[in-house]
């Protein structure tokens, strides 16, 4: 079969790959659909993310077809149409049982912080990612779900990771009726939280980003009010002026360790390597929010930081919240509020790039050109 493969720091290729076999009674083998590029990929791609290995493939946003079933297997047919939520998870561990899918403790012998991850660098268990033709699905009965006959193919993969993070950042800010909500970054886990913010009663929505066509999409897309922090000396300062000088209720950070804006941190972080990435847009979260208020980190953060604004979070008596996305718990809710025509996820794809062009699709996303917001790779086009 044809797969993206990691060759090391911006550099991927598609290649030549067995294809994958059944290694479990209840594994499941799928025929990619579709697949997406994340945000959280870029950080595999730039070399961010411990133990990427050469000659894996990424990938934790696809759907498919079901190709072949292990013996155990009784929730899914070869045939079926389905969606795979991004975490690997058993099901019946002490966190599965209790909903923290993205922390179970039985699919990852690499760390026992996060569980596993589809295509997402031996730290996360190792696993082969959906950048491909074909991609083994362990614990087929517990992730994933058959795509309902109305939901199209393009909503169902926003479905496996970006909607239901968007939401669960809005979740974690226990947002009051009337709240002020500010939101870090305006890629498609940000758009989706501010969208899903208004959902829950946010009163005003406030994005944050220095790309303008981005911030554009955050006022069609999320009828967000936006600001470019570029054009502010000080964004958190311009954030306390038009919040009464007393701050938001809610900032949720959707941007995670390879922030921009703070130029000493982007060089002791991606230049000099002192620390595991630049947590600009954690501290605007948490110098933005008023005392007493929650900030919700849904951004991605690898391994140590320093000059993190703890200190301040804690004089401010915060709320931090923050965790990968247990994305199944999301899809009730989130199936209804689609269905109901509340929201479109598929508004965000801007870019259908066939698999053997993928190295193309993660420099456009990458270097955010072409308007880029959410690229789909298409395995099957030509
Ligand atoms: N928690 C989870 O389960 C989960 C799931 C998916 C993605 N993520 C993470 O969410 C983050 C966003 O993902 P995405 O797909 O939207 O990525 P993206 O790269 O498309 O978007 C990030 C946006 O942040 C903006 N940005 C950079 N620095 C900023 C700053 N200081 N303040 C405000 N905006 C800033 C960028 O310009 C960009 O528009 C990533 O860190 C990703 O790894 C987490
Ligand atoms: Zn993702
Ligand atoms: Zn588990």
């Amino acid at each position: 079969m044809r797969a993206m493969v990691y060759r090391g720091p911006y550099k991927v290729r598609v290649e030549d790959k067995e294809v994958p076999a059944i290694e479990h009674p209840n594994d499941a083998i799928v025929r990619v659909a579709l697949a997406a590029i994340c945000g959280s990929d870029l950080h595999l791609y730039h070399g961010m993310m411990p133990d990427t290995r050469v000659g894996s493939t990424f990938g934790h946003e696809f759907i498919g077809v079901v190709e072949e079933v292990g013996g155990s297997v009784q929730n899914l047919k070869v045939g079926d149409r389905v969606m795979v939520p991004f975490n690997v998870y058993c099901g019946s561990c002490y966190f599965c049982s209790r909903g923290l899918y993205s922390n179970c403790h039985n699919v990852n012998p690499n760390a026992t912080a996060v569980g596993g991850i589809y295509g997402y660098s031996h730290t996360c268990g190792g696993y082969d990612g959906g950048q491909s033709q074909f991609v083994r699905v362990p614990f087929a009965d517990v992730g994933p779900m058959v795509i309902p006959e109305w939901l199209s193919d393009e909503d169902a993969l926003m479905m496996t990771d970006a909607l239901p993070t968007g939401y669960f950042g809005a979740q974690l800010g226990d947002i009051e009726q009337g709240d002020t909500v500010v939101v870090f970054g305006a890629g498609p886990v940000g758009l989706f939280a501010a969208r899903s913010a208004w959902f829950m009663g946010a009163g005003r929505v406030i994005v944050i980003d220095h790309l303008d066509y981005r911030l554009q999409k955050a006022r069609d897309f999320a009828f967000a009010e936006t600001y470019n922090f570029n054009e502010h000396d000080d964004v958190v300062v311009h954030l306390k002026k038009i919040t009464d000088y007393l701050g938001a209720d809610v900032a949720i950070d959707a941007v995670g360790a390879e922030a921009d804006g703070n130029l000493l941190q982007h060089i002791t972080s991606a230049k000099l390597k002192l620390q595991g990435g630049s947590p600009v847009a954690l501290n605007w979260a948490i110098d933005s929010v008023r005392k007493g208020g929650t900030v919700s980190v849904v951004g991605a953060y690898g391994p140590m930081f320093s000059a993190v604004k703890f200190g301040d979070a804690m004089n401010k008596g915060l709320t931090l919240r923050m965790n990968q996305t247990p994305v199944k718990r999301q899809w009730p809710r989130l199936l209804e509020h689609v269905q109901n025509g509340h929201l479109k996820p598929s508004d965000l794809v801007t870019h259908r790039i066939p698999l053997e062009h993928i190295s193309e699709g993660y420099h456009i996303f990458s270097s955010k050109l072409d308007d880029c917001i959410k690229p789909v790779i298409v395995p099957e086009a030509a």
